[in-house]
């Protein structure tokens, strides 16, 4: 009965549903302050009683209708047995993994145990819900494996994934030797958290956008569409998001190979498209540009308007197009919500 549950299996809504993706994060002083009460991000990601209070700091202060479980993307390399740091300013550091012999690094045996943290968390987030806001549904989600991938091999952030590339390009089948461990491990891991109690799982493929064709197929498609196929083996009711970002004319294809009940949007799509092509097959869900929410003003306004106009006839959720960014004013924010809840 929650309605972000609904649009996602098809229901349309006058107001639709909202989150934000990075709702919990450095644009709220609460998350700050608990921040700054541990000495890793990944500390907190992996203590279960700070990552459930910072998971719920935006529910408390917005009201959105969903939930999404505070840890990061990169838990999953972390737990194979590639440690990963987060420095101050950097962004995350990992030893590079960049050839099929140093595979064996990996570990899946590991990944349960060094996860269990997680679960505990996603317990606790749930029975908190489920007392107190009984229409927010909990989100869990996996970075994809493409995604993942360029982590482990560029071993931080990246503007030209060239050693990426390069693995891709001259080694395919040992690449894909990578993307298949990526893809049973996020498998396992989204399984895990579903019987643990999150409501659906959303595949963040951040960096689809930037392949040819046929590595895309390969590469975000195909394990897309097995990770979203064993979940809904195991759990019909589970709806699944799939975001491939900067996925552009392949969206069509993503979602009508890979099957699932919704995909999101990066900012560069036309919501007029989107309408046309794409919210006859799937529930869609996006995507204000969050420049424009840090922006805020007479701009944001129409920008907002203009999303709900095109897509609030159809099964929708609205969100931002890529994760809110840190400076964004929290007033801001409430203007948002303002908007999408019809109250202004
Ligand atoms: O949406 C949420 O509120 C849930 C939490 C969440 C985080 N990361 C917390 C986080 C989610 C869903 C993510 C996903 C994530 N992590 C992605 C995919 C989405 C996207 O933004 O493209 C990616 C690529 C990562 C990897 C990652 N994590 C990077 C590159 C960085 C450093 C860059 C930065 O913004 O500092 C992180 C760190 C991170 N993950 C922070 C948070 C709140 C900031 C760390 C801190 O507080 O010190």
């Amino acid at each position: 009965e929650k309605p972000f549950i609904n649009a996602l299996k098809g229901k349309t809504h006058t107001n639709p549903p909202m989150w934000l993706m990075r709702q919990a994060g450095r644009y709220l002083e609460e998350y700050m302050a608990i921040r700054r009460s541990v000495s890793g991000f990944l500390e907190l990601c992996y203590t279960p009683e700070l990552a459930h209070e910072v998971t719920m700091q935006p529910i408390r202060r917005f009201g959105f209708d969903a939930a999404i479980l505070f840890s990061d993307i990169l838990v999953v390399p972390d737990a194979l047995g590639q440690e990963v740091t987060f420095v101050q300013g950097e962004g995350p550091k990992l030893k590079p993994i960049r050839s099929a012999a140093e595979l064996t690094n990996f570990n899946e045996a590991w990944l349960h145990q060094r996860l269990e943290p997680v679960y505990e968390t996603i317990r606790r987030i749930r029975k908190d819900l489920d007392e107190t806001y009984p229409d927010t549904a909990l989100i869990g989600f996996a970075g994809a494996p493409w995604t993942v991938a360029t982590y482990v091999v560029e071993g931080s952030s990246s503007k030209d994934f060239a050693n990426t590339k390069s693995w891709a390009y001259q080694d395919p089948q040992g690449f894909q030797k990578l993307i298949d461990i990526l893809t049973s491990s996020t498998t396992d891991y989204l399984l895990a958290q579903i019987e643990n109690g999150v409501e659906a799982v959303q595949i963040f493929d951040s960096w689809s956008g930037v392949l040819a064709e046929n590595e895309f197929r390969k590469f975000c498609l195909k394990p897309a569409k097995k990770i979203t196929k064993a979940i809904k083996e195991k759990y019909p009711d589970i709806p699944v998001i799939g975001f491939p970002r900067g996925a552009g004319l392949m969206y069509p294809n993503y979602v009508e190979e890979t099957g699932v009940d919704c995909v999101g949007l990066d900012t560069t799509v036309p919501t007029g498209w989107a309408k046309e092509n794409l919210a006859d097959k799937v529930c869609v869900q996006g995507n204000l540009d969050p420049q424009i929410l840090l922006a805020g003003g007479e701009e944001l306004d129409k920008a907002v308007k203009n999303i709900l106009t095109d897509l609030s006839g159809q099964p929708f959720v609205f969100n931002l197009g890529h994760g809110i960014i840190k400076e964004t004013p929290v007033s801001h924010v409430e203007r948002l919500v303002d908007l999408v809840r019809g109250r202004v």
